[in-house]
């Protein structure tokens, strides 16, 4: 496979640093409610992130984090697992080259060990297909858990502590978050949940500790890059006082 490779160059707008990181739910609602199969919500739940990737550079968006997987989603049908998987191959193999074209580089965050060799040979090879690009870093969640994430990243300290390479008395907030999954990106800013839910689901437990959150009962594939301008219109205007005092 061969893709673009060029850059679209720099963005003449002011840097913006931006993370927002979404749970994206409610497709399988979405599906039933028309009375089709849930597979059908995910694959409109597809095409709406494609849409969201490309309209971040005008949001203002720098990281996008997107929940699509959870460590407690296998315990769905196995056919909803598998097709899930295949639409995530399916994904990366459509919207490389347009990444690439669009500057997005594509990481992926979770425990890989338990997908098929396969599917994470694939996200090793996006990952290196768009390393060069920096208008938008795009972090797809994939058999992600925010206590497994931290229970890895344990076991990794603990070791290069045994190892020698490291010494307890240094762990710190800044160590944690380098052994992370996440250590490439600032902590989320703002962190959205779709379907009416209100609660986090083992997402980025560690990395949104002073993170804004908002609630919409938009389901996920009818949400548009529009949906996601009003809800940054409302969190620009929240003050953020991180334990503070505002003068
Ligand atoms: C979110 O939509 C996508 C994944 C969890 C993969 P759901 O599949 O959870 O949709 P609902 O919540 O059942 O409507
Ligand atoms: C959270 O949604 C996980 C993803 C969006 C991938 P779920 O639908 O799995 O969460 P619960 O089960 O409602 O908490
Ligand atoms: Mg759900």
């Amino acid at each position: 496979m061969t893709f673009d490779r060029s850059y679209p160059g720099p963005d003449p707008r002011p840097a913006s640093n931006l993370h927002v990181a979404v749970i994206m739910d409610g497709n399988g609602r979405w599906a039933s409610n028309r009375g089709w199969p849930r597979l059908v919500g995910h694959r409109k739940g597809a095409e709406r992130v494609r849409q969201l990737v490309s309209e971040c550079p005008d949001l203002g968006i720098r990281y996008l984090t997107l929940y699509a997987f959870s460590t407690e989603n296998w315990k769905r049908t196995t056919e909803e697992v598998m097709g899930l998987m295949a639409l995530f191959a399916r994904y990366i193999k459509r919207e490389a080259g347009r990444m690439n074209r669009e500057g997005v580089r594509l990481r992926v965050i979770g425990d890989r060990r338990q997908l098929d060799p396969k599917l994470s040979a694939l996200f090793d090879w996006v990952e290196t297909e768009t390393a060069h690009n920096d208008r938008v870093h795009l972090s797809l969640a994939i058999n992600y858990g925010g206590r497994d994430e931290i229970a890895r990243a344990t076991r990794d300290i603990a070791r290069d502590v045994a190892e020698g390479r490291l010494s307890p008395d240094e762990i710190c907030d800044a160590t944690m978050t380098r052994y992370l999954d996440t250590s490439y990106m600032p902590d989320p800013d703002l962190v959205v949940r779709t379907s009416g839910e209100t609660r986090v689901s083992n997402y980025l437990l560690w990395q949104a500790a002073y993170s804004e959150y908002v609630f919409t009962p938009v389901l996920w594939p009818d949400f548009t890059p529009d949906t996601m301008k009003t809800i940054l219109d409302a969190f620009h205007a929240r003050e953020r006082r991180f334990g503070g005092v505002m003068s």
